[in-house]
């Protein structure tokens, strides 16, 4: 990949010189009745409309140029092929490769990691079939009827979020569960609802070392043991999957029951890997199979169609401008759609764990913005507790909204509710209401002067706030993988502008490595007095408070 800093291209310069706060949305829909045509794309069941932005053609054009000036175009095909583009670990990264239905060839080192990637995925469809159709049995004889992923971020997120996504094309009669805290009482909570005689574990880590996931695990090890007294059971109720086949044999589970992955998928990009195992078993293995294929067809278009009619390209530039040049520092994902509610969750460690970092790839620190914070809930919900800020707070909020025009739920008109609402808040946000607009109703409300000049200053909404509009047909497997794939690459492209690493996440190191020198500490009855003064105090307090 270049290196190059952005702000040292041309097109950064001429975007920088762009009189921005010029452009009123409002004015830009009357003067041009076929702006949506023009800024609104399609592909396959997904329409993005993203011509409630304050861009123009010129803006759009010099974004464009951002992306050829930053040799963009070069560093997908870097990708695509596993060049080492995770520069820090000295890795390729190849999500695009667990998905490539195509089987064209991918070769890391020399060598064509497809046929290994096949491997573990028939290994998947024999297992997860076995499972659902009840010929995998537990210890006493009977067929499963409970899956617990033990797992955190990427090895919790994308399991969790696809099942939740996908909740209408889980097996009924296989419940889903999910671990990822280290608070007791995640766990608790979980094996309370489950019997060991009909549960399996799915201990889904990469490195098989997270200190959360490995407590779990061994907490759910000693539970299950409780019961079924013989270790050699152990073999009918836990699975790994991992990269890291010594500490799984380590652990005590067979590597006959591990399904393994490769350094060269990302953490929180690896829902294509092994890590689906769970989700091919609450769904079955047809469906995790069709996501995979809506992911394989995002994935060409997004290596192969020109940036105007790009997707993720679209969708990346389009915050580049919003974060660099219009000053927002965070963008929501708001989806309509309640079974998606975890998808910002998702998206939240996808951006955040990527491209929240102020080093270059050629280690100097930027002097530009990077990530900014993502985050969201599903509308309507959202509508009640934050839209406030978004509307008529000081900062500048853009956001994705993402709904299906068809419900899995068709009862009575909620669908349509809801849909009404869709549309209406970002016409709102557009839109905004001048003062004129409130004084007239208030006055046709029967508002006295007195209180029309004390209260519209109030209800005055400014609008010209950026909204995407992304509407597909209907949230199943393959639209939901084209989904995930459209913001995972909007996240490489913005990366790649960015001149930083995506694919590491050193920033996660410290607190975990200090949290293992401070346990001891809280173990021991001895006053603490090796940290500043805040730490000690604390940790001391908490001593004395933890006794009854
Ligand atoms: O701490 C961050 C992280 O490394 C994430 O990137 C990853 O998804 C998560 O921890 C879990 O890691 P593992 O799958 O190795 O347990």
């Amino acid at each position: 990949m270049k290196n190059t800093n952005p702000t040292s291209t041309e097109a950064w310069k001429k975007l920088t010189d762009t009189d921005a706060n010029s452009l009123v949305m409002k004015s830009l829909f009357e003067e041009d009745p076929l702006r949506f045509e023009k800024f609104s794309v399609r592909f396959k069941d997904i329409l993005l409309d993203y011509s409630k932005n304050r861009i123009d053609d010129k803006i759009l054009s010099s974004l464009f140029d951002l992306a050829n000036q930053t040799d963009l175009r070069g560093a997908i095909e870097d990708m695509f092929v596993g060049k080492p583009i995770n520069g820090t670990e000295g890795r390729s990264v190849l999500h695009t490769a667990l998905r490539n239905r195509s089987n064209v060839p991918v070769y890391v080192d020399g060598k064509d990691v497809m046929p290994d990637i096949n491997a573990v995925l028939d290994k998947m469809k024999t297992f997860s079939e076995k499972v659902s159709k009840g010929v995998w049995k537990g210890y006493t004889g009977k067929p499963i009827e409970s899956l617990v992923n033990i797992g955190i971020g990427g090895s919790d997120l994308g399991p969790v979020m696809v099942t939740e996504a996908l909740k209408p094309y889980q097996h009924s009669h296989i419940k889903t569960h999910f671990v990822s805290n280290v608070d007791g009482s995640h766990i608790t909570e979980v094996l309370k609802q489950v019997n060991p005689e009909t549960t399996l574990f799915f201990i889904a880590s990469k490195t098989f070392t997270t200190q959360e996931t490995m407590t779990n695990a061994h907490t759910a090890r000693d539970w299950f043991l409780e019961q079924a007294l013989n270790e050699a059971e152990v073999a009918k109720h836990f699975v790994a999957l991992s990269t890291n086949g010594n500490a799984v044999s380590e652990f005590g589970i067979d590597l006959d029951n591990m399904f393994g992955f490769w350094d060269w998928v990302g953490g929180r990009y690896s829902l294509w890997s092994a890590i689906g195992l769970t989700i091919a078993c609450s769904i079955g293995f047809d469906n995790f199979r069709k996501l995979l294929e809506g992911a394989h067809d995002m994935d060409k278009h997004f290596r192969t169609e020109a940036y105007e009619k790009n997707l993720p390209v679209l969708l990346a530039l389009i915050g580049i401008w919003n974060t660099n040049f219009l000053g927002a520092t965070s963008e929501t994902i708001l989806p309509y759609d309640q079974y998606m509610h975890r998808f910002p969750a998702y998206f939240q460690q996808g951006n955040m764990e990527s491209n929240g970092k102020y080093t270059d790839r050629e280690g100097n620190k930027v002097n530009y913005s990077t990530g900014p914070v993502i985050w969201g809930e599903p509308g309507t919900n959202g509508q009640h507790a934050f839209y406030q800020l978004i509307h008529q707070g000081t900062q500048l909020i853009p956001c994705d909204f993402i709904a299906p025009a068809q419900t899995h739920n068709p009862v009575s008109d909620h669908h349509s509710k809801l849909m009404s609402n869709f549309f209406a808040q970002t016409e709102a946000l557009m839109n905004g209401k001048s003062l004129e607009e409130v004084k007239e109703e208030m006055k046709k409300e029967g508002k006295s002067p007195e209180i029309i000049e004390k209260i519209a200053p109030h209800r005055v909404f400014e609008g010209n706030r950026p909204t995407n509009s992304i509407l597909v047909k209907k949230i199943n497997p393959s639209t939901l993988g084209a989904l995930i794939a459209m913001y995972e690459h909007k996240i490489f492209v913005q990366g790649v502008i960015w001149n930083i690493f995506s694919f590491d996440q050193w920033g996660v190191e410290l607190g975990k490595v200090m949290a293992k020198s401070i346990l001891p500490e809280l173990k021991s009855e001895e006053v603490v007095a090796s940290h500043d003064s805040s730490t000690n105090g604390l940790i001391n307090a908490f001593k004395a408070l933890r006794k009854d």
